[in-house]
């Protein structure tokens, strides 16, 4: 029976693929014979030595993002708002709930009357172990699921009405929707259910010129800023977009 919240591996099979593919130039590097000819191509393996410590490197890196760094991220996130309590707020793609539950955390604080909404697809591909019901147990852990909702829809189709929320977050959840037009209506669904001067805070490791640029071209009062280079991995970058009134 699980007693702690567990937010989760992101990118499960990225990591796997780093320690799978690293461990294997470190064995061929460490064991295999010094020369190795393939036809006329003459390998040396001991040359192996730099991509496994590169990729092993790179994957510890990803688990130091996974266990610590990616609640200190979350509080750089949510550090960008000033709490009163009565916020409604959207986690786009909440996965287990990690921006979710430090919102709803931040309105109990505050003993405010607001309220936060997760919205994701539970991509186990994104997510490790992504569910609904992993998430429920994450907020009834947190002792906040009685201030949160979550929907099993995606975020280029949000149910939501206009402008019911006052604060938009999201991580690592936009690059994963892979054709710019389904993106950009993604980041329409987000202004569109903001309310006027309203905030949205979305973060991610690539594209995020692409919704800085879009919130821009729509009115949005528009700021980027870089999360750890050594916390977040791959680093990230969070876009602070402010609706016009
Ligand atoms: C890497 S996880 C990040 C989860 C969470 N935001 C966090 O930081 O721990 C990406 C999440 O985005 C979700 N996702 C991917 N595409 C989505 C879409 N089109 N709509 C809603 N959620 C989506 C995945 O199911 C997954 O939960």
């Amino acid at each position: 029976m699980q007693t702690k919240p567990d937010y989760g591996v992101d990118a499960p099979g990225v990591m796997l693929t780093f320690f799978l593919l690293g461990f294997a130039c470190l064995l061929l590097a460490a064991f295999a014979p010094h020369t190795i000819h393939l036809g006329s191509v003459k390998i040396e393996t001991r040359t192996f030595f730099w991509p496994a410590g590169f990729l092993i490197g790179e994957g510890l890196l990803f688990l130091l993002y996974v266990k610590f760094g990616k609640f200190r991220h979350r509080d750089f996130m949510l550090g960008m708002h000033e709490w009163q309590g009565d916020e409604r707020v959207l986690d786009v793609g909440c996965g287990r709930g990690l921006l979710l539950a430090g919102a709803a955390k931040k309105i109990a604080e505050h003993r405010g009357t607001g309220h936060a909404t997760g919205i994701d697809i539970w991509s186990n591909t994104d997510m490790a172990a992504n569910s609904a019901a992993a998430t429920e147990r994450n907020l009834e852990l947190e002792g906040i699921s009685q201030i949160c909702t979550l929907v099993s829809e995606p975020a280029q189709e949000m149910p939501f009405e206009s402008e019911s929320f006052h604060l938009v977050v999201s991580n690592l959840c936009l690059h994963n929707i892979y054709d710019r037009p389904t993106r950009r209506q993604a980041i329409e669904q987000i202004s569109r259910v903001l309310k006027p001067g309203g905030m949205a805070i979305l973060s991610d490791y690539k594209l995020t010129g692409e919704y800085a640029e879009q919130l821009t071209r729509m009115g949005f009062a528009v700021e980027k800023r870089r999360g750890s280079f050594i916390t977040t991995f791959p680093p990230l970058t969070v876009v602070l977009a402010r609706k016009p009134q």
